[in-house]
């Protein structure tokens, strides 16, 4: 088959450092054109910028493995997908609709919370917010609404008065547009799941643990961009069956809702009384190798990157009726 390949490249040239913090190495488009290769296809490079869009048109896929970021705006992971979509071009991973949403982290809480998943209380802010609800509970964290890679959170992004949390509004919108996010701060661990598959067929693989043995214990942008020194992981996570059972039933629950597809990963925190808060879900996970959570997991439960992006691939081609359900490889 003919797989194009759409993605964003980091290409550091903004002031701000974490601007490109969702956009992808070369190396890791590399892997994954290697991947695919390695599985007997052709590439075409679809860079995800409107000076190419002819390279979109005029590409001949039959299918495109969509891990592009888009542009801006909170709809910016839908627009690929909703140019694919017009092209009538097939493509790996979840709608456009789905996508639209998903970035939407305030959208996607107020949904998800609308089906019975537990997720931190919390407030939509703008730069003109002027108060803090009265019945969320210090410490709150702040991040970007519709962000990522924990673009825009700082270290100093949990706060213990309205004061802070109303200065620390003011400095981020100052840096970042668009609207934030301000949450009640969950003590504890932190898991995440990933997912591959559709309908009956929805695998979750065995949940990652973060371990932050430093004073940081959330994922900060720098915490994350050194995560060699300042994190830990665990995969399978160390939990007892009934917690495990929650979190891979909200996780279950978070993909039907959403309608996603092919593939996601999703963020947990575990409460002190066990009850898992869902933070967020990344129906495009990243997919650096040896770096992204969704990799990190495979790699600890005997899947090769390889096979994770062929089995994401393939998931897709089953679920558009290109490949018969047998040929799709689990390791
Ligand atoms: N309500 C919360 N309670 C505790 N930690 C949080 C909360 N929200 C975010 N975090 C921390 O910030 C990180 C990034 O937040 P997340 O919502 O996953 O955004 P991103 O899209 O940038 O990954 C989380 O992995 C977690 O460590
Ligand atoms: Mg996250």
């Amino acid at each position: 088959m003919i797989v194009g390949l759409t993605y964003n490249l980091k290409k550091s040239n903004s002031d701000v450092e974490d601007w490109e913090a969702e956009y992808d190495s070369p190396q890791t488009v590399m892997a994954i054109q290697s991947a695919i290769e390695q599985a007997g296809h052709d590439t075409v490079l679809l860079e995800a910028v409107p000076e190419r869009i002819r390279d979109f048109i005029d590409c001949g896929c039959d299918i495109v493995f969509n891990f592009a970021e888009g542009l801006e705006g909170r709809g910016r992971e839908a627009q690929i997908p909703a140019l694919l979509s017009f092209l009538g071009i097939p493509y790996t991973g979840s709608d456009e609709v789905a996508l639209g949403i998903a970035l939407d982290k305030t959208l996607t809480k107020q949904l998800v919370t609308a089906n019975g998943i537990t997720t931190p209380k919390f407030q939509l802010a703008t730069r003109a917010t002027k108060k803090i609800k009265r019945d969320l509970r210090f410490p709150l964290i702040i991040k970007p609404n519709a962000e990522g890679s924990s673009k825009g959170i700082r270290e100093s992004a949990v706060v213990n008065t309205p004061e802070q949390a109303l200065q620390l509004l003011c400095e981020l919108s100052h840096v970042y547009p668009g609207d934030f996010l301000i949450e009640e701060f969950i003590e504890g661990r932190e898991v995440t799941v990933g997912l591959l598959g559709n309908g009956d067929s929805i695998e979750v693989l065995p949940v990652l643990e973060t371990l932050f043995p430093h004073e940081d214990n959330f994922y900060s942008y720098r915490v994350k961009k050194h995560s060699d020194v300042f994190l830990q992981y665990d995969c399978p996570a160390q939990l007892d069956r009934l917690t495990l059972q929650k979190i891979e039933k909200a996780s279950r629950t978070v993909f039907s809702i959403l309608r996603l597809r092919d593939v996601a990963r999703m963020d947990f925190r575990i409460a002190s009384d066990g009850i898992p808060y869902f933070l967020e879900v990344n129906p495009i996970p990243g997919l650096a190798p040896g770096f992204s959570d969704l990799p990190r997991i495979c790699e600890a439960s005997g899947i090769s990157y390889d096979s994770l992006i062929n089995r994401i691939l393939n998931t897709a081609l089953v679920r558009l009726g290109l490949m018969v359900p047998s040929t799709v490889q689990v390791t």
